[in-house]
């Protein structure tokens, strides 16, 4: 049994932050019909009574409207956070008032401390997970295997985790079957593309108090997330140059306009970076020695080994705070090279960073909740393994959506489906 106590446990003025992190949670529930939508269903139907859900997620407004749907639902739930810096605490103490709802997540923990939490969580026996990153269901693999049997399948929400969870199944070390959340169209293509991309540079801006307009913004991976941000940063008039490993997203970037470069040029011209690749070691010292005075360094990968702050830190001949989020590393030559968020993803852990807007949230976690339904009442049609979220449960997110917008659609007639789903119609 992990010792690691709940956020009610570790706050000192407990009710002001209950009653501000509820306030931030009403605000998103305004905007979130799907949740919503999908609450009339649960606290009708009771889907998830006798389950215990164990999550470790970014643990603020958004999600708490997901975790409380889940709870209202009928399920037990306890929650940590999936980053040492993008709890809200005011947020986590709100939920942990619910009494179907334990929550651990606090801002600014340490590594004990992070995966003490996560064991606390695992301490309820869950039956379901829901990760963001991977961390919990590697938890439950290395450290809890008995708990296994009971556990009737997981969901997965980013895509760094749905690339450790497929490396996992590959070496046959996944034990129950995970949904892979990330990949849906109704996630990737409005949470990573549109979410990724207005929110990191938000956060950026704000961090900074700086302009992108006539600024050399450099995008280092064009995957869903980096078409967002390179679009997005491009519509506030800079100047954006990706630099991809993978040669038709290299093309793709350079036949929307952009300049693509390897990073050891980039690195020279540069004045913004956003690493958002999954990978390690983007931005290293052969760059960092080549880069201008005042650069800004931001990460919006999920873990912070995008830029090497262990060679900046030993490159620096000093290293301070210039504002909140934001550490300037003064080299010999009197450059500043400044990072942002302490090279953590942007969008969460800086300051004042609010996440994801709330209307792409709403579609990421009304995928989640559909998942975990399915999991919950068909889970055993599910082998041990990474799954595609079936397509029907897709669309059903997508319909609750655009029914909630007033957006009608053209449906195929019957004439259109046969036509569509035969060989033998030529010229
Ligand atoms: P993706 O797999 O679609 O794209 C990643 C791209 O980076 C690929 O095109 C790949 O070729 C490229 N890449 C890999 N190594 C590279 C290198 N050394 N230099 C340049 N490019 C490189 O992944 P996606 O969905 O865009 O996600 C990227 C990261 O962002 C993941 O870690 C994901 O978990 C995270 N993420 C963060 C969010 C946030 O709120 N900050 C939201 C969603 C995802």
């Amino acid at each position: 049994m992990s010792q690691y106590p709940p956020i009610s446990e570790q706050l000192d003025d407990l009710e002001t932050a209950r009653d501000e992190g509820r306030r931030k949670m009403d605000w998103a529930r305004q905007h979130m019909p799907i949740l919503n939508a999908l609450r009339e269903e649960f606290e009708r139907d009771q889907p998830f009574a006798g389950q215990r859900i164990g999550m470790a997620m970014h643990v603020e407004a958004k999600t708490a409207n997901l975790v409380e749907l889940l709870a209202d639902g009928g399920a037990e739930v306890a929650i940590t956070g999936c980053n040492p810096l993008s709890t809200h605490d005011d947020v986590s103490a709100a939920l942990d008032t619910h009494e179907n709802i334990t929550s651990y997540a606090k801002r600014g923990v340490d590594d004990d401390e992070y995966y003490e939490a996560i064991e606390s969580v695992i301490d309820i026996e869950p039956t379901v997970t829901v990760d963001d990153g991977m961390d919990m269901v590697a938890a439950i693999h290395e450290d809890y295997p008995e708990l296994i049997d009971s556990i009737v399948g997981g969901a997965e929400e980013t895509t760094t985790g749905v690339h450790r969870l497929r490396a996992m199944d590959d070496d046959g070390a996944l034990d129950y079957p995970v949904f892979a959340v990330n990949d849906t169209p109704m996630k990737r293509l409005f949470d990573n593309v549109h979410g990724t991309g207005e929110s990191s540079l938000a956060t950026i801006a704000m961090t900074t108090n700086l302009s992108y307009a006539g600024k050399n913004v450099v995008v280092a991976g064009y995957g869903d997330c980096g078409r967002g941000v390179a679009k997005k940063a491009s519509g506030q008039n800079a100047d954006v140059i990706v630099t991809e490993v993978e040669p038709r997203r290299a093309l793709e970037a350079h036949m929307e306009g952009y300049d693509v470069m390897p990073m050891s040029e980039a690195a020279e011209v540069g004045d913004v970076f956003l690493t958002v690749t999954g990978n390690r070691d983007v931005i290293t010292a052969e760059h960092f020695e080549k880069m201008k005075d005042g650069v800004l360094l931001a990460n919006a990968g999920h873990f912070d080994i995008e830029v090497d702050l262990d060679a900046l830190s030993d490159m620096a001949a000093d290293r301070y705070e210039a504002r909140d989020g934001v550490e300037a590393y003064e080299m010999d030559d009197g450059r500043r090279l400044n990072v942002l968020a302490e090279g953590r993803l942007v969008n969460l852990a800086s300051p004042i960073a609010l996440g994801h807007p709330v209307e792409v949230m709403d579609q990421s976690f009304g995928v989640q909740a559909v998942c975990v339904r399915e999991l919950v009442e068909n889970g055993d049609a599910y082998d041990a393994g990474v799954h595609e979220v079936p397509d029907e449960l897709d669309r059903e997110v997508a319909e609750i959506k655009l029914a909630a917008e007033g957006v009608d659609y053209d449906s195929l007639t019957d004439a259109q489906t046969e036509y569509m789903g035969s060989w033998q119609h030529g010229t």
